[in-house]
């Protein structure tokens, strides 16, 4: 039977690889560092992609005891970027080339029993590297590091050595399996519910590599209704098991069609963000819990049914999650626009295979890219990387991420970057007008991103545009029957090379920072679900945040039925979703009349008096009093003859009710109401007080099999617990107890937000988190920290 070892503690590093590392004595001198590891602890941002480019070393001691000397042992690293040579007692072991996969070294034949062995790895960070992404630009810090867990398996030589579930929404099963030294044994395969009952069961000769057999009465994997099983393989000697692995799986059919995508059957649009593995200071190395968050947000913040894992296969608990809370994930093999030489394009080649087999018993996994992303036509390159995806995965589809039109579709399923969208023009473009085959499924792999880069400290008109793009994307690709459904770009703003970004090595692509605290684009993603009220308003309403005073378009996006507004506590109107947006499932509530009936009840307007003094006010709201268009000069002209309305009483109306210009700051109360009910209700008024606020994904931390990590937002809010996008103190960060700080102890306030990370330190016991600014109360977090 197997026994698996974390190997995440008693490393030692150096960010100068040398071959002393082949001997103890090179033991001498290391840093001594836990996986998850990053050779770079970064600044958030300033700084150069040379920092983390470096040859590495990493060496511990693994000692084998006498009783595993004829047994299969292996190391898995999980993820190794990007070229890891791994040697035992100084001999080379493995070579492994990019990043983004697992790699499985045999130490079986070389271990020396009852005795200390050298583990060393020489980590080769660098973008010179002949492997993808590499060889050109590349939109995205690619960083270093052993930065996933490793592995020990120590399992009999008569081993199960993979196992593939392939299970259809109908309850087919089959389990193709290989096996080592396992001649004259029986494979046993056993369907598990959640709760361990059998379901079905069934055995075959070692030999054959396959097991068919049908589960009755399964419940279907679907994105509202994740149902999980397990397959419980068994390898047997006279019915006694030698070797034991459980596979988790689910059962689901998916499959693209001409007219989009289908998930047992049911056509489902996918709505999606496109995720980067990044995270602040630690690149890539983050452990399960952070990667887990990022999948929970997405779902449950950002009501998304998928994701897109740009541009590599991402952490096998980013995945987990996403199979247990049903999110679809369209998962693509490394690169970025460019291909490179013979050598290259077999390490690509290479690299599908790995994807696939590694990640196929994965149900939240729909779709296969294959092509590198956004790169030029290859067909024979392309016909090897569809060919081996599809030798080893007959269930799923293949696509590839492409920036060109027409161009020669070997896969499945055309997947396009749509930039088409300025601002004012379509969202999308009709599928006809891009893929080169219509009777295959077509969808947007992504939109908006490098178009409109977005700050959370930029100004208010700014934020709305970013998320109207992105409400117009969605509402075109809805609108069209025939396209499967987008991933925006994308889910969080990420570290660059200097070849893109702001010049401060961050793209600002993300509908969130990168702590994941929410922009406003956000809220157009998690207005489309209704798993939870949303009212998020894109205004503070303090009119020195416009020009001319006049607060001007206001977008509420909510999944309600309605926007009730309210002025110094008195009826503005009850608003609609916005007929602009009719194919989005919540559109905007586009809020252009914040006087309503006021006038009426206080200037004693009858309704058509008061409609056309609003059309002026709008107007002079818009152009400025002076640059009226001749229209509203007209209608301006009409009020003073017919009404006697002067322009200076015109000029009052507006400084009381649309600009409040010399008069009290307003008050403003926003209801969303569904079914009659007010679901969810916020107040704009100009804060006097500053708050801090922070949300911790998880007070109670657990050290082992790694290192353990909580991700915290903080914000700056006022009175009413609105965001103070403009409130820029300087945040104190003071870790107590059984914890860690990951990155500086002052960290600024950017858009009101900012965040940080603490880790465990190996000990269990309580820590806190102080969190301090200037004049605001300091919020202390608890935490716990137990060893597993
Ligand atoms: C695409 C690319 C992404 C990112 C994005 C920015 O061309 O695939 O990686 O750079 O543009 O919008």
């Amino acid at each position: 039977m197997r026994t698996i070892y974390p190997l995440n503690d008693g490393w030692g590093f150096t960010e100068q690889y040398s071959p002393a590392l082949l001997t103890t004595a090179g033991l001498e001198g290391l840093t001594p560092v836990r996986l998850p590891h990053t050779v770079k602890i970064l600044p958030y941002n300033h700084f150069s992609q040379m920092d983390y480019q470096m040859l590495s070393g990493y060496a511990r001691v693994l000692h084998a005891p006498e009783d595993w000397q004829g047994k299969y042992v292996a190391l898995t690293f999980f993820g190794a970027a990007h070229r890891a040579t791994v040697y035992l007692n100084g001999q080379q072991m493995a070579d492994h080339n990019t990043g983004y996969t697992a790699f499985t070294v045999d130490l079986s034949d070389k271990l020396r029993w009852g005795q200390d062995n050298l583990l060393t790895v020489a980590l080769d960070s660098r973008d010179s590297l002949d492997t993808p992404p590499f060889g050109k630009v590349v939109d995205y810090m690619t960083f270093g590091g052993i930065y996933r867990e490793v592995e020990l398996e120590v399992a009999d030589q008569r081993r199960i050595a993979d196992v593939f579930v392939q299970a259809d929404m109908d309850g087919a099963l089959t389990c193709e399996f290989s096996v080592q030294h396992a001649g004259g044994l029986t494979l046993e395969a056993a369907v598990l519910d959640e709760d361990g009952t059998v379901l079905a069961q069934a055995a075959a000769p070692a030999q054959t590599g396959t097991i068919s057999m049908q589960v009755p009465h399964v419940r279907p994997w679907r994105v509202d209704d994740p149902a999980l099983y397990r397959l419980r393989v068994r390898l047997l000697e006279r019915g006694a098991a030698v070797d034991e692995t459980l596979v988790r799986f689910g059962f689901r059919r998916v499959e693209f069609r001409a007219d989009g995508f289908y998930l047992n059957g049911e056509k489902i649009k996918l709505r999606g963000l496109d995720r980067h593995q990044s995270y602040p200071y630690l690149g890539y190395a983050a452990p399960a819990r952070a990667q887990k968050r990022d999948a929970d947000i997405l779902k449950y913040e950002l009501g998304c049914n998928a994701v897109r894992t740009s541009h590599y296969p991402q952490s096998h608990h980013f995945i987990d999650r996403c199979d247990e809370i049903g999110l679809l994930v369209f998962t693509e093999f490394p690169g970025w626009q460019h291909i490179g030489g013979a050598a290259w394009k077999r390490q690509a080649v290479e690299n599908v295979r790995e994807m696939v087999l590694q990640y196929r018993n994965h149900p939240s996994i729909f779709l296969w890219g294959v092509r590198i992303n956004e790169s030029p036509d290859d067909d024979a390159f392309y016909a090897a990387t569809n060919q081996a995806a599809h030798a080893l995965d007959p269930t799923r589809p293949t696509s590839g991420v492409r920036c060109i039109k027409y161009s020669h579709l070997l896969e499945d399923v055309y997947a396009y970057n749509e930039f088409i969208h300025t601002g004012d023009n379509q969202g999308c473009e009709p599928k006809r007008a891009v893929t080169s085959d219509m009777s295959k499924g077509y969808f947007i792999s992504e939109h908006n991103g490098h178009m409109y880069p977005t700050k959370p400290f930029d100004d208010e008109p700014h934020r709305l545009s970013q998320a109207l793009r992105h409400a117009r994307v969605l509402n075109d690709m809805m609108a069209q029957e025939d396209i499967g459904g987008s991933f925006g770009w994308c889910m969080f703003d990420y570290n660059t090379t200097r070849d893109f970004g702001s010049g401060d090595r961050i793209c600002y692509h993300g509908v969130m920072d990168m702590f994941r605290n929410p922009k406003l684009a956000a809220a157009v993603y998690a207005s489309q679900s209704d798993s939870r009220p949303v009212l998020t308003v894109s205004s503070t309403m303090d009119i020195g945040e416009h020009p001319g005073g006049a607060v001007g378009e206001i977008a509420v996006f909510t999944n309600a039925d309605a926007v009730r507004l309210y002025r110094n506590d008195e009826l503005v109107g009850t608003f609609p979703p916005s007929a602009q947006y009719p194919a989005m499932l919540h559109p905007p509530v586009l809020l252009e009349d914040t006087v309503g009936q006021l006038m009426e009840r206080h200037e004693g307007f009858s309704r058509e008096v008061s409609e056309s003094v609003k059309t002026v006010l709008r107007g002079i709201s818009k152009h400025g009093q002076w640059g009226l268009p001749q229209e509203i000069l007209d209608q301006e002209a009409r009020l003073q003859r017919e009404q006697g309305i002067s322009h200076d009483e015109i000029i009052r109306l507006y400084n009381t009710y649309m600009a409040s210009w010399g008069g009290h700051s307003v008050s403003w109360r926003f209801e969303a109401v569904r079914d009659g009910a007010v679901v969810r209700a916020c107040t704009l008024a100009p804060a006097e007080t500053v708050h801090l606020e922070a949300d911790c994904d998880s007070l109670a931390l657990t050290d082992g099999p790694t290192w353990d990590m909580a991700s915290i937002r903080i914000r700056a809010v006022g009175e009413q617990g609105n965001v103070l996008p403009y409130c820029t103190r300087a945040v104190c960060l003071e870790v107590q107890g059984a914890i860690e700080l990951i990155g500086p102890k002052a960290v600024p306030l950017c858009g009101g937000m900012t965040g940080c990370y603490v880790r465990t330190t190996g000990q269990s016991g309580d820590g806190a988190l102080i969190i301090s600014a200037d004049g605001a109360e300091p919020l202390t977090l608890c935490f716990s920290v137990t060893k597993a």
